[in-house]
């Protein structure tokens, strides 16, 4: 990990290999329950946008895209507990095979929000990709039907995930320095 970025990570979590090396695993199990099915891989921004470019390159069936962005966070490091939807679908999925493609599982309650507003358009199914999952902070139960890896308790930023829409950019994923969000 390079300089300036670096300062205010305390460990490594999840280095570049063991990140490929996931992605690779979920895009193969995708490829291999999707065959013939033309799935819509829906991401949901910003935070699992590098998660999602790096598996639809693993992903070797037919497949759209689709992007929505919601907020819960407001620039803290802790949940509101309020979903916001900043921009929905353009694509109409009924009748269509959905993945929702997530970053990382905390509370819940953005994706329990999220998989009920889909699950009303009437798709002919709806999973959840999620890269991380964090158990220890959940507060709504959700199903994870493709699951990367399982991170503690720790506020985590790189591969897409940010603190203050900071640190997306490193290509690991780190555990933010408490000094960083507590000042
Ligand atoms: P939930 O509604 O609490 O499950 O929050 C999910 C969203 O919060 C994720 O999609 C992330 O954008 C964000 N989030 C949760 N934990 C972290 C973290 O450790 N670092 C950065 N973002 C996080
Ligand atoms: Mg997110």
């Amino acid at each position: 990990m390079n300089g300036e970025l670096s300062q205010d990570i305390r460990e490594i979590l999840i280095s570049r290999e063991q990140l490929q090396k996931t992605v690779a695993e979920l895009g193969a199990c995708i490829s291999r329950d999707y065959a013939g099915k033309n799935p819509i891989m829906v991401s949901v921004l910003k935070g699992a946008f590098i998660f999602m470019a790096d598996l639809v390159r693993e992903v070797t069936v037919p497949c759209t895209m689709d992007f929505m962005a919601v907020s819960s966070y407001g620039k803290g490091a802790k949940t509101s507990g309020q979903v916001q939807i900043i921009k929905d679908l353009d694509t109409n999925i009924e009748g269509r095979h959905v993945i929702v493609v997530e970053d990382i599982l905390d509370s819940g309650t953005t994706l329990s929000y999220l998989l009920e507003l889909l699950r009303a358009r009437k798709p002919a199914s709806v999973r959840l990709c999620a890269l991380l999952d964090k158990p220890a902070r959940r507060k709504v139960p959700v199903h994870i039907d493709y699951r990367g890896l399982e991170v503690p308790d720790e506020f985590i930023v790189g591969y897409g995930l940010d603190y203050a829409e900071q640190y997306r950019n490193l290509p690991e994923i780190g555990v933010l320095r408490r000094e960083v969000y507590e000042k």
